[in-house]
């Protein structure tokens, strides 16, 4: 498991690195052989108990997760994989801290190369990244703690590599380019001239779209100053043109029917339910007729038995997720409709991984890891009339 090396990416030493390989080894290992031991707490003793207790067994993830509560075994998983993502961040911010001022001497270099970058101090940060740290990340992804900060840039793209067991490939990109399969796969003419990422943190998504289309201008804002920072330099970094703002996807600055193409990567799950209409409302108007809106999340849950649809709600909890239950609730075909898409040009299906590591697992194997490291991946969006 190596990480493409790129300049901005943070250089752990020895001791640091050992830190983030034990991380790394006690996800993995919850993942592969603790967290099966919940379903069998649960076939074999809470299960039971809530029958004789109903008369009947959970029929939602909610009644699941209640029942579940005070198992004693499920208490202790649960304590552990909190416990890990907490290490995990430990081990990744101690060389950020470490390479602070050089980090800041690299990011000059790199963004003096490519694209561009305009942020906005005076933008409101929302409350649904204001009061909770998003994945037990330290600070969210906009905190500031001095000058020029790119702390939470350098944090997410190392911790992200390691968060997810490299599952998102070399460079975190797999979302990004899974999505971009999906659209060529669906519309093989397309050729945008303006394309939108919107919530890039570093950019991860970003870069396949500015690969698959050379001859596009790539947008991509976020709400976090320090993420843009990063993303702009490790674009800069990689040899790619994107042109970065810090935005809030609700209300832009972008002209109407500015874009041809608006996508965005693992976003809406870390928005809120109010937040949501007024997004897919800007991208409408963001839209030029005919264009194009997709967003890729995590799995669609809907139709999975209660357990397999419990078991990655364990983030709306215990990760700071708050949002990520709640959107597996909203009926978002019909949020595209409340804003203008027209039924028939709305669109909702699942996309699989590029990678193509996850094809031959079955959907419930598919949501027993972290959020985000499965192989397959809702798609939601709508065409412009
Ligand atoms: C999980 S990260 C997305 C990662 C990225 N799209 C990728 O493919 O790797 C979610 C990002 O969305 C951003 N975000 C969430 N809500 C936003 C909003 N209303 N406006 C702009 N950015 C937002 C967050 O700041 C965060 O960087």
């Amino acid at each position: 498991m190596a990480q493409t090396k790129h300049a901005m990416l943070v250089n752990a030493d020895h001791d640091e690195a050992a830190r983030q390989h034990f991380a790394v080894g006690l996800k993995s290992h919850l993942s592969a052989h603790v967290a099966s031991g919940t379903k069998s707490a649960y076939e074999a003793r809470v299960k039971p108990a809530y029958r004789r207790a109903k008369g009947r067994v959970p029929t939602t993830r909610h009644e699941v997760r209640r029942a579940l509560a005070h198992d004693p075994y499920y208490q202790a998983a649960s304590a552990l994989k909190r416990t890990a993502q907490e290490i995990m961040w430990d081990a990744v911010g101690a060389p950020v801290e470490r390479e602070w001022e050089d980090l800041k001497a690299r990011a000059q270099t790199c963004s003096a190369q490519l694209g561009s970058l305009r942020l906005d101090p005076a933008l409101k940060i929302p409350r649904y990244h204001a009061a909770v740290d998003i994945h037990c990340m330290p600070g969210g992804y906009h905190s500031e703690i001095g000058a020029d900060d790119l702390y939470a840039g350098a944090l997410y793209d190392r911790g992200i590599y390691l968060f997810s067991m490299g599952l998102r490939g070399d460079l975190n990109d797999d979302f990004g380019h899974s999505l971009v399969a999906w659209v060529r796969s669906r519309y093989p003419s397309l050729s945008p001239k303006r394309i939108l990422d919107l919530g890039c943190s570093v950019g991860h998504g970003t870069l396949p779209w500015a690969d698959a289309f050379p001859d596009a201008e790539v947008h991509a804002f976020d709400v976090g100053a320090p993420m843009l920072r990063y993303a702009h330099a490790r674009a800069g970094a990689l040899g790619k043109s994107v042109h970065f703002s810090q935005q809030n996807a609700e209300a832009t600055d972008f002209p109407d029917g500015h874009f041809d193409l608006i996508v965005s990567q693992i976003i809406i799950h870390e928005t809120s339910r109010r937040a949501l209409p007024r997004i897919l409302r800007e991208c409408h108007r963001l839209l030029k007729p005919g264009g194009l809106m997709v967003h890729m999340d995590g799995i669609d849950w809907r139709g999975l038995d209660p357990y397999d649809a419990f078991v990655p709600d364990w983030d709306t909890y215990f990760n700071n997720e708050p949002f990520i239950g709640p959107m597996h609730d909203l009926d978002l075909p019909q949020l595209a409709a409340d804003v203008g898409f027209s039924r028939d040009k709305i669109i909702f299906a699942t996309a699989t991984s590029a990678r193509r590591e996850h094809e031959n697992r079955d959907r419930s194997e598919l949501t027993s890891g972290d959020f985000g490291n499965v192989g397959a991946f809702m798609v939601f969006g709508g065409i412009k009339d």
